[in-house]
Order: structure tokens, then C-alpha cells, then sequence
């Protein structure tokens, strides 16, 4: 059986320990979150002793190997392994982040890997994405624009203008922010969290985009936009060092300057 504590009241179920190959000598454990839908059965979490001399470094790489040398059924995103893509976001020691650029020797003790919080789990370590998808899609993520470029094939912007889309175009959409934010995991089906909110201040900040006050009218909303109570998880725990919290400030400002 795992060595997992699970926490008092927890519907979890005690999982398996996967034991590391005898004679490895520098084991690290993880204790990963696991549910499959097939089994109808409550989540666990399992314990695998991972031999640190066959693993890279990074939390990742550990459940490459367990994925590959130990149990083959483990279930979690990753493509670019470069903090680039934003498909391996998930819990990591506590805190949402990219397991493929969360370092293994940053973390004490053993490592806790479960999926982002408050999402559906669709099995082990992937959360459904969908709802979240589907508000991204509702901020119209692309460049309104119906008057022609003039002149030249492209749509030019000066440097300042350019300037205006630094940190916010470097997000990856990986959701660590919006699901740490406690306003999201109680209103998600209305309030539009921090992910979606940077990005649609990425689309009002563009100065190719000719719906700005459209853009703004359309998130005037009680739910939308005005759930965020300035908490700053979603700041704090950028994998990308965004600020989630002063791209929704900048829209609320923005929204009272369009009406004076
Ligand atoms: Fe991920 Fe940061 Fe973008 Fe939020 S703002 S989705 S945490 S990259
Ligand atoms: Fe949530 Fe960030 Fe606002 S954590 S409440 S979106 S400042
Ligand atoms: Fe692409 Fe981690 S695998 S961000």
C-alpha cells in the first residue's frame, strides 16, 4: 500500500506503491493522483519510488519514467517539454505550475503531483478543459479588423504600440492561474478567471483590433469580469511570471475611462 497520508474526511482511496527496480540507492517518491473512469471508483494515489539516476530533472521527466519503466497506465498532457505549450500544467508540491519546468531538486521531502484543482477529471493527471475552452472562444481570440492594411500586405504597428502587447502575448493558456483562483472555482460557469481575462486584455491592448469598445462593453458584466476580488493567486503562481491580476485591473479602468 502507498505511503500517502490522506487527508481526514477525504473521499481518496489508499493506492498502490510501485516499488523502485532493487538495487537503485537514490529514490525520490512521488505520490501521483489517480483516477480512471472505467473502474467507477473513488480516486487514489499512488506512491512510485523513482530511481533518480535513470530520471531527468525535472517533475516531468519523472512521470516520463514512471510512465515508461513502471506503469504504463499513468495518464497526464505534455508535447513541447519547454514551458512553451501549457499542456503539462497540474498541482506540483502544492502549487499549479509546468511540470516539465518545475524542477524535482526544488521541491523537499516527497513530491505530490495531482491535476489542476477544481476541474473534471477526465483520467489521472488531465483535467476537462472544455468549459474553459469554450469561454477562451467567447472573448474572440483574434484580430477584428475590417478596414483594409493599407498599403503594405501587413498590419504595421509602431514599437510602442508593439510594446503594449509584452506580458501578455507569453501566455500559453495553461490555466495554473485560473484554477487557483478561489472567485473561479466557485463561479467557473459565469465569471471568466484570469487566463481568459489576460487574454482578452491582449486583444483590447492590440492596436490592430478596431472592437476595443465592443470588446469592453462585452465584459462589463457582473459575473465576467467583476468576480475577480483581487485575491492574486493567479499572479502568484504564473509558471510564466504574467500578471493575470493587472491585466483585469487595466480592463476595469478602461471600462469607466470609455464612460467619462
Ligand atoms: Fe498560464 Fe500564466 Fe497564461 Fe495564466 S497567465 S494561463 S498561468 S501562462
Ligand atoms: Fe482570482 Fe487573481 Fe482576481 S486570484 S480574484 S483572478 S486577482
Ligand atoms: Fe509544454 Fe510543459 S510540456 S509546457
Amino acid at each position: 500500500m502507498a505511503d500517502f497520508i490522506l487527508p481526514k474526511n477525504s473521499r481518496l482511496r489508499p493506492g498502490k506503491l510501485h516499488k523502485a527496480a532493487e538495487g537503485a540507492t537514490n529514490i525520490r517518491k512521488f505520490h501521483v493522483y489517480r483516477y480512471n473512469p472505467d473502474d467507477k471508483e473513488n480516486p487514489q494515489v499512488d506512491t512510485f519510488e523513482v530511481d533518480m539516476d535513470q530520471c531527468g530533472s525535472m517533475v516531468l521527466d519523472a512521470l516520463i519514467h514512471i510512465k515508461s519503466k513502471m506503469d504504463g497506465t499513468l495518464t497526464f498532457r505534455r508535447s513541447c517539454r519547454e514551458g512553451i505549450c501549457g499542456s503539462c500544467s497540474m498541482n506540483v508540491d502544492g502549487t499549479n505550475t509546468l511540470a516539465c519546468t518545475k524542477a524535482i531538486d526544488d521541491i523537499k521531502g516527497d513530491v505530490k503531483v495531482f491535476p489542476l484543482p477544481h476541474m473534471p477529471v477526465i483520467k489521472d493527471l488531465v483535467p476537462d478543459l472544455s468549459a474553459a475552452y469554450a469561454q477562451y472562444a467567447s472573448i474572440k481570440p483574434w484580430i477584428q479588423a475590417e478596414m483594409p492594411a493599407e498599403g503594405a500586405r501587413e498590419r504595421l504597428q509602431s514599437p510602442e504600440e508593439r510594446k503594449k502587447l509584452d506580458g501578455l502575448w507569453e501566455c500559453i493558456l495553461c490555466f495554473s492561474c485560473s484554477t487557483s483562483c478561489p472567485s473561479y472555482w466557485w463561479n467557473g460557469d459565469r465569471y471568466l478567471g484570469p487566463a481568459v481575462l489576460l487574454q482578452a486584455h491582449r486583444f483590447i491592448q492590440d492596436s490592430r483590433d478596431e472592437k476595443t469598445e465592443e470588446r469592453l462593453q462585452d465584459l462589463e458584466d457582473p459575473f465576467k469580469l467583476y468576480r475577480c476580488h483581487t485575491i492574486m493567486n493567479c499572479t502568484n503562481t504564473c509558471p510564466k511570471g504574467l500578471n493575470p491580476a493587472a491585466s483585469i485591473g487595466d480592463i476595469k479602468k478602461k471600462i469607466v475611462a470609455q464612460k467619462v
